[in-house]
């Protein structure tokens, strides 16, 4: 059994208990399971293996080296959104012919730094990127492979704050005005049109607009391709949801099955760009009681050490994640609301939850947190940012060591 399970009374990464992780490494602390990362990346990659495709983690979800290198080893590439995931993809190993490179708002900066590496593609959000692209590679006498990313306006059935395929969102190229941009673009030399590529949102669980999206994909695809376009790949993007409170999702058999009928009809081969599928279940934010308040209602607030400076997505999304002690205690149950340490009301981690006789210094996990958990952590309270530990055949170490106030305060004059 891989990834996060009880074992008696004891929460164990792996088969490696965690309470003794977090007694040594102190808390808040993530730990991320290298058995659960490899089963979930081998998973897709299988789901898709009768169709030529190539996976591009989305660093986004949690870039730390040893992670993104892991990933490289098993097999994957890399889906860039900024500068520093770039540096971050070729520091993990990732060649720059392994990286293509997203964002709704690249820099000049950013673009000279992709131009000059050479990456697999940009995937361009408009006809201004394109030019900006063109005069880059043209003053370095280079041409520079791109994938138009098309937003097809479908509604991809998520919450709204990751929902990114319909018109009024601010991401990609409006369906519509995708055939006047590639005649403008045709003629220019720095850039050649190599790919389309959609993103619709995130955490979906309805594989039915994930398939509309791929097929207009597929039909604007054919439309270009006559028109004497050379398409050499489809960019799926990313998006495939995790179950975070137990309810059935689809797998990542149910997704292949979902695209590959409508993208087979192409012959393109295919780039998936997945990040929460792969890193969500693995990783765990472990935390603990710092007070237990009582309320009058007969309710009780269990402080935690982790809040949202470790975890932002139960106040960001109003995501529920499961909450568990990692050494089950005997005794009465209360209901509680489980809290972080900051000076927000928002900072909430479980709402109207069932906790066993809980104590101040009592261990608990926040678990599914490996996605979207420490790549969106701050330092708000100038709070630290935690430490992490990889648990890799059957031993515990620390991959990021945690924040000292000496490397915060260093950034200032
Ligand atoms: N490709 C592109 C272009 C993306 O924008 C994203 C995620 C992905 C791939 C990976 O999507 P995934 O497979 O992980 O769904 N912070 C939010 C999620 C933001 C997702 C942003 N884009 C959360 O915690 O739910």
């Amino acid at each position: 059994m891989t990834g996060f399970y009880r074992r008696d009374a004891s929460l164990v990464c792996d088969g490696v208990p965690l309470a003794p992780i977090a007694e040594a490494q102190g808390t808040p602390l993530y730990v991320y399971s290298a058995a659960t990362i490899a089963a979930r990346y081998r998973a897709i990659d299988e789901a898709f293996a009768t169709y030529p495709h190539t996976i591009h983690y989305a660093l986004k979800a949690n870039s730390t080296l040893a992670l993104a290198r892991l990933l490289r080893t098993l097999g994957s590439n890399a889906d860039a959104n900024s500068g520093g995931e770039i540096d971050v993809a070729l520091r993990a190993g990732f060649l720059p012919s392994q990286i293509v490179f997203t964002g709704v708002g690249k820099t000049r900066d950013e673009l000279e730094y992709a131009v000059g590496l050479g990456i697999k593609a940009i995937n361009v959000e408009s006809g201004g990127e394109i030019e900006r692209i063109d005069a880059i590679a043209a003053s370095r006498g280079v041409r520079v492979k791109i994938a138009l990313r098309i937003n097809p306006d479908i509604d991809a059935r998520t919450h709204a704050h990751i929902s990114t395929g319909r018109k009024s969102n601010k991401f990609g190229i409006a369906f519509d005005r995708t055939r006047e941009i590639v005649r403008r673009t045709a003629p220019r030399r720095g850039v050649q049109i190599a790919g389309l590529h959609i993103h619709i949102g995130s955490q979906i669980t309805d594989l039915g607009p994930l398939t509309a999206a791929a097929r207009a994909l597929v039909g604007l695809a054919r439309e270009l391709q006559h028109e004497g376009t050379a398409i050499e790949h489809l960019d799926v993007g990313g998006g495939l949801g995790v179950s975070y409170d137990g309810s059935p999702v689809p797998s990542a058999g149910d997704y292949a099955a979902a695209l590959l009928p409508v993208v087979r009809e192409s012959g393109l081969a295919i780039i998936l760009e997945p990040g929460r599928q792969i890193m969500a279940p693995a990783g765990a934010l472990l935390t603990q009681v710092v007070d237990v308040k009582p309320q009058d209602d007969g309710k009780v607030f269990v402080v935690m050490d982790a809040g949202m400076t470790e975890i932002i997505r139960p106040m960001l999304y109003n995501a529920f994640h499961r909450i568990e002690p990692l050494v089950v205690r005997e005794g009465e149950s209360v209901a509680a609301d489980i809290v972080g340490p900051l000076c927000e009301t928002s900072d909430t981690l479980g709402r109207d939850r069932t906790v066993s006789a809980p104590q101040v210094g009592d261990l608990y996990a926040v678990l599914d947190t490996g996605a979207y958990g420490s790549v969106m952590a701050s330092n708000y309270n100038r709070r630290l940012l935690p430490a992490e530990v990889l648990v890799e055949d059957g031993a515990a170490r620390v991959i990021r060591r945690r924040q000292t106030l000496d490397d915060l305060l260093a950034l200032e004059l």
